[in-house]
């Protein structure tokens, strides 16, 4: 089958590999028929996580046609039309009872990204994501192998589009727990870092659940433009405001700052040299600057809710600034299982329309591109599709 493979950062290809196979009696074959690129995978692209190994099929965005199951698999059946998470959990251990699907105890082979991880076990496997993440091939292909397939695969109607359902893989659960970890209700205010499609999705859960007044901070013109349009946000451009979270408590009731902050930039952010140099150096784990402006813009008493991903330590935290003003902070990866009947609903009632993000369908070969326009923010590209079997516009090279 086709895939799209890693070879070493910024070198992705469409290559021949292998055709997945069932491994164990609860895996499934997906016949993959929409896949989307994702902000995590621009980290894997740009080789900043450990454990990526050369030829490793990226993608934890996608969904599909069953057309094998394993003999135990009960929840699926081979011709159902499902969404699959990029978190694979086994539904049976003492975090999935918690609904905590991304902390499974029973799938991940790796080691996670924990640094002082003493004998603590791993988080859960994720699709595509190197070995720190159990080294399962992900669903840029033609094809996927789906483990635990009766926890996972989720049923779709057949009404609804693959764009709009799509996203129920990742971006659109990633920002409404984002949104309920923020604890944003009717009325609550709100400042959202980074614009990329979690950011934009943040905002969209955020609209429906009522708040105000949300803030969104980036620097790419297009997509603040976009958000203003469609989530009516004041967007506020860090490279011509220098430092957005004054902004922000300039502009909120008695300079109080925003009731949570929405960090969805993760360890990339960028605006400080110091921190990107120590970054590529390996001194510093993670860029800090969207996490100072968070912890900056919100209220005393309010919340960081942290869907953007971070890596080891960061050495300019403010954790005294944090204690002064009483904060919490919730993150994490997201445990997409425990969200999906909801979403699925409020994508039916036309309550959500995460399919008005994508700026870009294109078929799977082109996916070296997709990921070039992704990165680069080029073509005012906001979120790509990849369609396997979908005719390659661009001359073979
Ligand atoms: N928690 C999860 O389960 C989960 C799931 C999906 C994605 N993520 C993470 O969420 C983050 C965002 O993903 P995305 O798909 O939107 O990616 P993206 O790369 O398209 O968007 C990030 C945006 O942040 C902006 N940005 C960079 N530095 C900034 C700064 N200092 N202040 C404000 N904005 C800044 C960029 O210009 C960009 O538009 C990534 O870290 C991704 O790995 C986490
Ligand atoms: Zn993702
Ligand atoms: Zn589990």
């Amino acid at each position: 089958m086709r895939a799209l493979t890693y070879h070493g950062p910024h070198k992705v290809r469409v290559e021949t590999v292998p055709d997945p196979i069932l491994h164990e009696p609860d895996d499934i074959i997906l016949r993959v028929t929409a896949t989307a690129i994702c902000g995590s995978d621009l980290h894997l692209y740009r080789g900043k996580i450990p454990g990526t190994e050369h030829g490793e099929i990226f993608g934890h965005e996608f969904m599909g046609e069953v057309v094998e199951a394993g003999t135990a698999v009960t929840n699926v059946a081979i011709g159902d039309r499902v969404v699959v998470p990029f978190v694979i959990a086994c539904g049976d251990c003492f975090f999935c009872h918690l609904h905590q699907y991304a902390a499974c105890e029973n799938t991940n082979s790796g080691r996670g990204a924990i640094l002082n991880k003493k004998s603590i076990t791993p988080p859960a496997a994720l699709f595509g994501f190197s070995n720190l993440y159990g080294g399962v091939p992900g669903g840029q292909a033609e094809y996927v192998r789906v483990p635990k397939a009766n926890v996972g695969p989720f049923k779709v109607p057949l009404a609804l589009p693959d764009d709009k359902v799509l996203f129920l893989s990742d971006i659109l659960p990633t920002a409404w727990q984002a949104v309920q970890n923020a604890g944003l209700e009717k009325g609550s205010s709100v400042a959202i870092f980074g614009a990329g499609p979690v950011g934009l999705l943040s905002a969209a859960c955020a609209r429906l659940v009522g708040a105000e007044e949300i803030f969104m901070i980036d620097h790419n013109n297009y997509r603040l433009a976009f958000a203003r349009e469609r989530y009516g946000v004041t967007p506020i451009n860090f490279d011509d405001i220098d430092d957005p979270a004054d902004w922000i408590i300039e502009h909120t009731k008695n300079h109080r700052g925003v009731d949570a902050v929405i960090d969805a930039v993760g360890f990339e952010a960028k605006g400080s040299l110091t921190e990107t140099v120590l970054s590529n150096l390996k001194l510093e784990g993670s860029s800090g600057k969207a996490l100072r402006q968070c912890i900056a813009a919100v209220r005393r008493g309010g919340i960081v809710s942290v869907p953007g991903v971070y890596a080891g330590f960061i050495h300019g935290f403010l954790f005294g600034d944090a204690f002064d003003k009483g904060l919490t902070f919730k993150m994490g990866q997201t445990h997409v299982q425990a969200y999906l009947p909801r979403l699925l609903s409020l994508i039916e009632q036309g309550l959500l329309t995460p399919e008005e993000i994508v700026t870009h369908h294109m078929p799977l070969e082109d996916a070296a591109h997709g990921y070039e326009i992704f990165e680069k923010r080029k073509e005012d590209c906001r979120k790509v599709i990849l369609v396997p079997g979908m005719a390659s516009q661009r001359a073979a090279s």
